[in-house]
This record gives structure tokens, sequence and C-alpha cells, in this order.
């Protein structure tokens, strides 16, 4: 099968599009032939092996997570899944979603596809509906707080911001000039243009003080203090990076990790096919063009939503 490949830890250009072996479905796995395929930054940072510490890789190594197909086998053991099923999956800790085939356990990482949620909204959905489900559950928060979120506009943001929105939260959210309609229209009541001002201080002028949460998927390490400085006292900032300890304020500060709790990623498809969340896609790329479509994407080229490999 055609797909991906990365053939040893290095810089993005070295990806190529390549023949590689199917997969075959384990016990209590599918296989899924795929029909598109979402980016995340995990992707480039397993490529280039900056996140090999934590997550090693071996190669040839086929790319991607996130996925929209339809079930072409079931391995042993599998139930609630047959031949045929249209699906969406997040393969996490088993790369290999940008190919033709690739193989996910049955679990609560997969999700039947409702009619209404075409592949490549599908394949955007994953692994960020699920970071954003996960900051709404750690941000404790409901009608009436406030939230700053910096980088709203992105493939987390933009679901934080429509989670946070409809859950009654006063969302600040920020963008640049070109992007504040687009969030405005995710729910953000208020926008920030981080190009032109600093978003710490500027959201505590929007509100007249500090937030009751405060989301930076942006800014990781000690660059976290200074966005600490939004959050009031017994407040919450959430961090999707990494970032000090301890901070000397008064405020619960949790480094989300992205988790789906059994049904999670079912209930989200069914949002976006009912039209009550929204997937922004800003960009597909044929799976031949998957190595300028990684390339491109984390060189910062898109700033809304998702961009996917049509397989
Ligand atoms: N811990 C976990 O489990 C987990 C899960 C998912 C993601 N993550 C991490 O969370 C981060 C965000 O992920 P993502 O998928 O949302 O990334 P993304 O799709 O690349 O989005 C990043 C967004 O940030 C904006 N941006 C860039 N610089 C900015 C700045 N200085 N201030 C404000 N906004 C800025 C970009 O738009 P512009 O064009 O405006 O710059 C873009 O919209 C990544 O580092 C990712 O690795 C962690």
């Amino acid at each position: 099968m055609k797909a991906l490949v990365a053939p040893s830890y290095g810089p993005l250009d070295q990806l190529v599009v390549t023949d590689v072996p199917a997969p075959r479905p384990g016990p209590g796995e599918l296989l899924v032939q795929v029909e598109a395929a979402g980016l995340n930054p995990l992707d480039g940072a397993l490529v280039t092996g900056a996140m090999r510490a934590m997550m090693p890789v071996e190669h040839p190594f086929v790319v991607g997570m996130d996925a929209a197909g339809v079930v072409k086998a079931v391995g042993e053991g599998v139930t609630g899944y047959e031949i045929g099923d249209a699906v969406v999956a997040y393969t996490h800790f088993h790369p290999g979603t940008i190919a033709e085939y690739t193989t996910v356990a049955v679990g609560p990482n997969v999700a039947k596809r409702p009619t209404g949620l075409d592949a490549v909204r599908g394949a955007a959905l994953p692994a960020t509906s699920l970071t954003a489900e996960c900051i709404m559950a750690a941000a404790e928060a409901g009608a009436g707080r406030t939230i700053l979120i910096i980088g709203a506009t992105g493939g987390v943001g933009s679901f934080t911001v429509q989670l946070a929105a409809r859950a009654g939260l006063r969302v600040l959210a920020t963008a640049t000039p070109a992007d504040a309609d687009y969030v405005r229209s995710l729910g953000a009541h208020d926008v920030i243009d981080y190009t032109s001002t600093d978003p710490v201080k500027e959201a505590q002028r929007l509100v007249g003080g500090r937030l009751d949460v405060v989301l930076d998927l942006i800014n990781r390490g000690p660059a976290l203090l200074d966005t600490a400085d939004a959050v009031k006292d017994g407040g919450r900032l959430l961090s999707t990076l990494m970032g000090p300890e301890t901070f000397e304020r008064d405020i619960t500060v949790v480094y989300v990790r992205m988790s789906a709790p059994e049904g999670k990623l079912q209930h989200l498809a069914e949002r976006v096919a009912a039209g009550t969340l929204s997937v922004e896609v800003a960009a597909t790329y044929p799976l031949d063009d998957a190595p300028k479509a990684l390339a491109e994407f984390a060189s910062g080229r898109y700033s809304r939503g998702k961009v996917v490999v049509t397989v």
C-alpha cells in the first residue's frame, strides 16, 4: 500500500510517499481503508524525533494519527463493527493513518461515522476535539465564568472556543485580524490580536481583572509564568504543552493530556453531523502531496482549524 513514510528521525523534507506492507488487524482491531487523514503538530514532532524520549517510533515510520475510512476487515474477537462500517479513529500510540490502510483497536478511540459527517471533516475531528473535551473537563468552569484561549484558531483552539461558548463561558480568544470574524463565528465574545497586543494584559483590561480560566496552547516552559498572571486567585491555568511545576500564586495548573472517555468520540461525531459543532478544514492535499501537506502545516501556513490528506 502507499503511505507517508519517514525512513529515520530527521527533518520533514525526508518524508516520502512509498509502498510499505499493509497492516493486518490483530485481535480486537479493525483494518480501516483510509479515505482521509487529519494532521496534528505531534506528527511532525514524531518525524523529527523531538518527542523521541516520550514517544519513540520504529522506522520506517508511517505518519498520522487521525483517520476516517471504511472497515475492510475485523480482527479476532471484535464485536460491534462490521466490514463496510464508516468510522473515524484516533490511533495515538500506534500512528500510521496517512496511508491506504491503517489498523485501530476497537474502543473509545474509534467511532461510527454518522451520515452527515463526510470523511474529510471526520478525519479532522478526533485528536483535537477530544483534547478540547479534556480541556473543558479540566477547566471545571460553567456559565458566567471567563476563559482566555491563547492559540484559539487552530485545531484544539477552534473546538475549545465552541465548547466553552456553548457552556456559557465568556470566551476571550486570540487571533490575527484576518481571523477575527472566524473566531467570533465559533463563539468568541472578545478577540485579541496577539500580533499587536499582549493577550495577558489585554484580556485583563477587557474583563476588568483576572480571569477564571486561561488556556495556553502556544507558550511552554517559563513563558507560562507570564501567562499565569492573567489567572485570578483560585482560578485555573491549563496548558497542552509543558511548563513549570510550581507557580507562586494560588492557582491550579493543569497540564492537559488528551484521553478518550468511552463514547466521547461518538458523541462529538454526532454533534458535527447534527450541525451543533463545526469542523474547519483549512486545506486538503492528495496522498501523493502528503510530504508537502505536513511541511506546509508545520510551517504555520494555515491558521484556521485542520489540514487533511485525502487518500
Ligand atoms: N497534550 C496533549 O494531549 C495535546 C493534544 C493536542 C495538541 N497538543 C499541542 O497543543 C498545541 C496546539 O495544537 P493544535 O492542534 O491546536 O495546533 P495548530 O492547529 O497548529 O494551531 C495553532 C494555532 O495557534 C495560532 N498561533 C500561533 N502562534 C500564536 C501566538 N503567538 N499567539 C496566539 N496564537 C498563535 C496559529 O494561528 P496563526 O496563524 O494565527 O499563527 C494556529 O491557529 C500544539 O503544540 C500541540 O502539539 C497537545
